[in-house]
């Protein structure tokens, strides 16, 4: 195809706003795939996609579209992660062509993620097109909203598409704003030296791992020999190929064009995101710019509640590395847990895909130790120590200074819940760097500790805001801070599991809030128990569970028989997940709630 009929492009937009209606939508009405095979939303293609309703693995469509000037076009669609935890691999896709449709929801307007994504697309040098959608709601304010886009974003929305993803108006304005306002691909010689942009790859079981390129340079033909300039890897082309969406073969791939290629490659982890794939002979000799390898900043330990499952668990987190090469992990002993994995995520969201899928698709019951960040440690010595679990803290003796990772937080809420997430920020240590308006939104940018973050922010965040705040973040870098490590002993043994980085001025209220909590989560057993907080060997909280006495039913007595039953019910299905620690049985539950401040 020549490079005037190509138009290569993504959709940015907010969580919720129709990303994934549009693309269905843009499919259908170019008849891509026939109505028959039309699946609602076919671009998530994991349950727990769509289940959660975000697009987490990046894919792509080939569109032909006859535009109303009489030609033929190959439109290719890269469907981008909607969530902060992905934001280097959002921004390789965005590489990769040269144009996005900004949708945003006429209905709620620009929302944090709607500002991250578009930035993105910006430093790519897109050419945007606002789209508005859910026109069809009565709540929809186009208007309102396009001046917003103006206002917040600084970009011209006077002839934003206006559109209803669902009912299909303004299908056809945004086929020929995609002809007529995006560019075709930048220069991009067929005869030079092969330059493919490794956008993404995935783990599949009939083909292996396949990989999503983007070229730049030269033409890639199947049975090529390629070599991948990071890593060095050097493969034959089994199979090339397009998205519409299912997978078509063709026989070669030039300059701008978006497709597939298999190589017999082993395994997701060799195809590292924003490598310039070339030939083996007469290659590239510079790789495109920007590679960087997405690295692992939030950690934990997974361990099986039912120690016997331990080989389960490492199949599954084998597995799931395989197509996941974000993903990190190495064997870990707990004095309290026993055998499990310290692993690495991009973020939150990553670590409760990784965990659900274990839990839901093998089967396994886990315990989720605290989350962690990772500290740089300075020690007395002169060395440094990078420190994913505070199990290996050191002895704070032998430490100079710790150093943690901060990000730079922006979020969007309505004016009338400002106080609460102000207080919030400033109750997790934030400092505020921005506080500007958007209509009646306020948009705070906050300067945040990471560990602050992790665990659940989000939750609190959406909690005192019912909803309507919206929130993203980016890495900052590290910074000194006064940070210890806090132990949680229960029936005087340490529970490792429980033990947490903590700022030294929130010791005291962080262990009497997790003595408190573990105090209601831990069933009464037949002797006293005391829960304490600790820091060194300073004990800085205390709570004593006191002995059973009676018959759990015993009060209930005189109610009525279900709340009896329900109860007993409780307790056979708390059993199950319980845990010895020394004497005292601990749910699994209680690893996570222990933590959560409110
Ligand atoms: P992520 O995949 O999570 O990023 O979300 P998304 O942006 O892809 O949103 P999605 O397409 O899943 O749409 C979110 C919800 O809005 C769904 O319930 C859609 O049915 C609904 N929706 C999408 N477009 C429209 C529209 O034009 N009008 C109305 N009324 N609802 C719409």
């Amino acid at each position: 195809t020549p490079l005037n009929r190509i138009r290569n492009f993504s959709i940015v937009a907010h969580i919720d706003h129709g990303k994934s209606t549009l693309a269905d939508r843009l499919i259908q009405s170019t008849n891509t795939v026939s109505d028959r095979d039309m699946k609602e939303q076919l671009l998530d293609a994991m349950d727990i996609e769509r289940e959660r309703g975000i697009t987490i693995k990046a894919n792509t469509v080939r569109i032909e579209y006859k535009a109303n000037d009489g030609e033929d076009y190959v439109l290719n669609l890269i469907d981008t992660p909607g969530h902060v935890d992905f934001a280097y691999e959002v921004s390789r896709s965005m590489r990769a062509v040269e144009g996005s449709l900004l949708v945003v929801d006429a209905s709620q307007g620009v929302e944090a993620q709607t500002l991250a994504n578009v930035y993105t697309a910006i430093e790519a040098d897109h050419e945007i097109v606002p789209v508005l959608n859910k026109v069809d709601l009565p709540a929809a304010e186009p208007e309102r909203v396009a001046e917003q886009i103006e206002d917040v974003i600084g970009i011209d929305a006077s002839d934003a598409c206006l559109i209803s993803a669902k009912t299909g108006i303004g299908i056809p304005d945004v086929l020929e704003a995609i002809v007529n306002r995006l560019p075709p691909p930048h220069g991009g010689d067929p005869d030079a030296p092969l330059k493919a942009m490794l956008v993404d790859s995935w783990y599949d079981p009939y083909l292996g791992v396949v990989v999503l390129v983007r070229i730049m340079d030269g033409t890639l033909k199947k049975g090529d020999q390629i070599k991948m300039m990071q890593t060095g890897a050097r493969y034959g082309v089994d199979r090339l190929g397009v998205f519409r969406p299912a997978m078509e073969n063709v026989p070669a791939l030039g300059p701008g064009e978006i497709g597939f290629l298999t190589a017999s490659i082993k395994q997701v982890r060799d195809t590292k995101v924003g490598d310039t794939i070339t030939h083996e002979k007469k290659g590239a000799t510079e790789p495109l710019p920007g590679f960087k390898p997405s690295q692992p900043v939030v950690f934990c330990g997974l361990f099986p509640v039912d120690s016997a499952e331990f080989e389960d668990l490492r199949d599954a987190i084998e597995k799931l590395a395989l197509n996941d090469a974000s993903f990190s992990y190495e064997m870990e002993t707990s004095a309290a847990l026993g055998f499990g994995f310290r692993c690495g995520f991009l973020g939150l969201l990553h670590l409760e895909v990784i965990r659900d899928r274990i839990e839901r698709e093998y089967n396994i019951e886990l315990i989720t130790t605290a989350p962690s960040v990772i500290y740089h440690i300075f020690m007395k010595d002169g060395s440094k120590l990078d420190l994913h679990n505070p199990a290996d803290m050191p002895d704070p003796s032998t430490i100079d200074h710790i150093e943690e990772p901060r990000i730079k937080a922006t979020i969007l809420v309505p004016d009338d819940y400002l106080g609460d997430v102000l207080k919030l920020c400033q109750d997790r240590r934030g400092i505020q760097l921005d506080l500007t308006y958007a209509g009646s939104r306020a948009m705070v940018v906050y300067d945040l500790p990471l560990n602050e973050v992790v665990f659940d922010f989000y939750d609190r965040l959406k909690s005192v805001t019912k909803g309507y705040a919206s929130f993203d973040y980016q890495m900052e870098g590290y910074r000194e801070d006064s940070l210890v490590k806090m132990s949680i002993l229960v029936n005087d043994e340490p529970v490792d599991a429980l033990s947490t980085m903590v700022h030294r001025d929130r010791a005291e209220m962080r262990g009497r809030a997790m003595c408190e909590k573990l105090k209601d989560l831990i069933p009464r057993h037949m002797f006293k128990i005391p829960i304490q907080a600790a820091i060194g060997g300073k004990v800085i909280a205390r709570e004593t569970l006191s002995a059973l006495r009676k018959d759990v039913t015993a009060k209930c007595y005189g109610g009525d028989a279900t709340r009896k039953k329900k109860l007993l019910e409780k307790q056979k299905a708390g059993k199950k997940k319980m845990r010895q620690f020394g004497k005292v049985d601990i749910p699994q539950e209680a690893f996570i709630s222990a933590l959560k401040m409110d």
